[in-house]
């Protein structure tokens, strides 16, 4: 294939036609057209842009280079959520179980985290022998026998997206909203849902800057998922601070049983109900969201959810008794309280050098081959708007090292801010997007 002619018209500002585009994957695909190319192509999109009928020819391309789930009809909905990354944000964890009681079937494919973001798979995997990685047969299996199953993409699932996702990173192309819009949407579309729900975040700590340009993410996946057969709704936000009382694998797999035991935090509890209860709606099991939440809320205080976290461990090879062991007793070596140096309120709890604090003490990923620790992390977080008298808990710091700890704990002290008056308490939930 001659690609330059289709790179010069994209750099140019002319419009793909379908064909060119869907040439251009399947041709990358076979190898037949050269990285160098490919960046020059992908960043020719970076500055040009594609409109919406190229994002979705591109999209479809990715979507449709492997393979895609295939389920038996059933009247339970397919549904997922995708989120595009935060710090503390552990909504999937119980999100996923409590849709399956609540009579979803729920194929979460999932992805690790890289940088200050945290991904749900490396959250699972401090759980003892659970198994990310299982075949697609498997997944459809689960999903219809429990309702749900969390697992990692398969290697022959969107392998475009793979590929075009690796030049992406080392050529300064990540942020692009079509180029994001087609990532997402290709392995949520490979997926063959009947409904999707967004968690698209802004602020300091998230993927896109400010509210716009948030809302503009989340309005193109919205237009395209629709327009593509999947119900899809996005809700947008914040993400300054992190969500929960905790960050790190571990200690944010023990804040996600706690919401499944009718616990934990207020705002990640807000979050896993507004998911649930958006798709409730868009799956048409609910008429309207005021009564979806309070469906959601009364499933979550059933306990069923709690048993169906159980049984997704169960199948996914995890070992309950152990995991239950380690619920109780498992800590980092080195535990260190972080404290007031005042009384006041806390007008700010950074979740970016939170969430780079966590990565340096080994809990996230500077590369794609880092080893993770999932022990190190925060939890007991006090949150901007909280009062609090002095000597009064900012955080707990958990380390695998006493030298790790003393560089964090100089690093956390420009996290939190305190003064004398309460900041005003910003919603978390900010906009939706349908
Ligand atoms: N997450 C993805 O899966 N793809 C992107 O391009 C950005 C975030």
């Amino acid at each position: 294939m001659n690609f330059l002619p289709i790179i010069e018209a994209k750099r140019d500002g002319q419009m793909l036609a379908t064909l060119q585009i869907q040439a251009a994957v399947a041709a990358f695909m076979r190898g037949e057209i050269p990285d160098y190319q490919m960046a020059a192509f992908l960043m020719a999109i970076y500055f040009r842009g594609l409109d919406s009928s190229e994002t979705r020819t591109l999209t479809l391309a990715m979507r449709d280079s492997g393979a895609t789930l295939q389920f038996p009809d059933d009247a339970r909905p397919l549904v997922d959520k995708h989120s595009t990354g935060g710090v503390g944000d552990k909504v999937s964890l119980p999100l996923a179980p409590l849709l399956a009681c609540l009579g979803f079937r729920v194929p979460m494919i999932s992805g690790r985290g890289l940088g200050i973001t945290g991904g749900t798979l490396d959250k699972l995997e401090s759980i003892p022998d659970f198994v990310t990685q299982i075949s697609p047969q498997r997944i459809v299996q689960q999903v219809q026998e429990i309702g749900c199953c969390i697992c990692g993409q398969t290697a022959d699932m969107t392998p475009a997206d793979r590929a075009l996702y690796a030049l992406r990173d080392v050529t300064g192309t990540v942020p692009s909203i079509p180029l994001i819009v087609a990532s997402i949407l290709s392995k949520k579309l490979a997926e063959n849902l009947d409904c999707l729900i967004l968690d698209v975040k802004f602020g300091t700590a998230a993927f896109m800057q400010t509210h716009d340009d948030s809302s503009k993410l989340a309005r193109a996946m919205v237009n395209l998922g629709n327009e593509c057969g999947t119900k899809t709704r996005a809700i947008l936000t914040r993400m300054d601070t992190p969500l929960g009382r905790t960050a790190g694998n571990w200690l944010e797999v023990k804040e996600s049983v706690e919401i499944l035991e009718n616990k934990g935090p207020q705002d990640l509890r807000e979050l896993v109900i507004e998911c649930a209860a958006h798709l409730l709606q868009q799956g048409g099991l609910s008429t309207n969201l005021p009564s979806a939440r309070q469906r959601a809320t009364d499933c979550l205080a059933s306990g069923a959810p709690r048993r169906k976290w159980d049984e997704m461990l169960e199948w996914q090879s995890a070992d309950l008794e152990k995991f239950n062991t380690k619920l109780k007793s498992h800590n980092a070596p080195i535990i260190h309280e972080i404290k007031a140096p005042r009384d006041g309120f806390v007008t700010q709890c950074n979740a970016k050098i939170i969430g780079e604090v966590i990565r340096d003490l080994g809990g996230g990923r500077l590369t794609k081959d880092s080893v993770l620790n999932f022990d190190v992390g925060l939890d007991h977080i006090a949150k901007s708007g909280e009062k609090i008298e002095p000597d009064a808990l900012l955080c707990r710091l958990h380390a695998a090292r006493e030298s790790d700890a003393q560089a964090a704990i100089i690093r956390l002290q420009a996290a939190f801010e305190i003064a004398d008056s309460q900041p005003e308490i910003l919603p978390n939930i900010v906009e939706i997007v349908e």
